[in-house]
């Protein structure tokens, strides 16, 4: 059997000739928003098949070594969208077609999504990275599902239907106003959950969003996707640990029921 290291608890099993580390050939690099871009890469050597909201740590050959959540996946490529903070995603965004990458992954654990559940995704801020792949992956299960994507201003919207399929239907929240919903993610997910049944909601965006989701979403079978420091991905050096839990992100997450997580929210 040819493959780099052994699974963790929730992966697939690998199968003969996948493997958990590769090089990867850029096919595009390019801008989505004024505050994203998208990369889909080649791997030279067939991967696990991740499941949703696993990710991979990206290596940057010479500058860094980054954790980005999977954007899509088929056989043939896997993509990432990213918002350009630092070093390692600056140099991310210069390398063009053709150019070479390093993946580790899939890690983390996968969500249990229980085929036919109607599920709610509330997304935010860089949490609109990995949509694309959870909802594709909710289709596939035969779910039902409703996106919320809750931004700030209209602005930071983009076509999100360019890069994914199978999307019943995109509720727009913006702060300012200026388009669909007026207030936050949370405050629609609260008159939603209110009028409908859903058997999953799952959040993904910056801490706030995710404490308030929670809390609106008390009682139900709510999953909040965090992000945190994570160097090894592989819960060897203790970077991810949430405070107040004794998680780490990396392995036991980054997906988390909110009961989990609360203490670590509320800091
Ligand atoms: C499991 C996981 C999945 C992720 N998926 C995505 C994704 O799909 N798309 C995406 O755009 N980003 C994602 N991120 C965040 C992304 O990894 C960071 O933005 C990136 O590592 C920043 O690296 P950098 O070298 O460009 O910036 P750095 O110089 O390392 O950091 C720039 C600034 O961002 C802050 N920062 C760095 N990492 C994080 C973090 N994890 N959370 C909050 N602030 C941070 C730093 O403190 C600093 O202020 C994910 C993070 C995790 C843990
Ligand atoms: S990143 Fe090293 S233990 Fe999680």
């Amino acid at each position: 059997m040819s493959r780099d290291w052994f699974p963790r608890s929730g992966d697939e099993t690998p199968h003969e000739h996948t493997h958990l580390v590769t090089p990867a050939r850029v096919y595009f690099n390019n801008v989505l928003s004024s505050r994203f871009r998208m990369i889909k890469v080649k791997p030279l050597r067939s991967l696990v098949t991740p499941k949703p909201p696993q990710f991979f740590m990206v290596w940057v050959p010479g500058v860094d070594e980054i954790p980005l959540s999977v954007a899509d996946y088929d056989e043939k490529s896997i993509s990432f969208i990213y918002e350009v903070k630092g070093a390692g995603t600056n140099a991310l965004s210069k390398l063009g077609s053709g150019s070479y990458l390093g993946l580790k992954g899939p890690l983390g654990k996968p969500l249990n999504i229980v085929e036919g559940f109607s599920t709610l995704l509330v997304v935010g801020g860089s949490g609109v990275a990995p949509t694309p792949y959870i909802t594709k992956y909710l289709a596939s299960r035969g779910c039902r599902f409703e996106v919320i994507w809750g931004v700030k201003k209209r602005s930071e919207l983009f076509n999100l239907g360019s890069v994914m399929s199978g999307v019943e239907y995109i509720h727009i929240a913006t702060e300012d106003c200026s388009v669909g919903y007026c207030g936050m993610a949370s405050e629609l997910t609260r008159e939603l959950v209110s009028k409908y049944k859903y058997d999953l909601v799952i959040g993904v965006g910056p801490k706030g969003m995710l404490k308030s989701l929670c809390e609106v979403t008390s009682g139900l079978n709510t999953y909040v996707v965090l992000e945190t420091m994570v160097k090894c991905g592989l819960g060897l050096c203790g970077s991810c640990v949430l405070p107040n839990t004794d998680k780490l992100l990396c392995v036991d997450g980054p997906a988390f029921r909110c009961e989990e997580v609360m203490q670590y929210l509320r800091t």
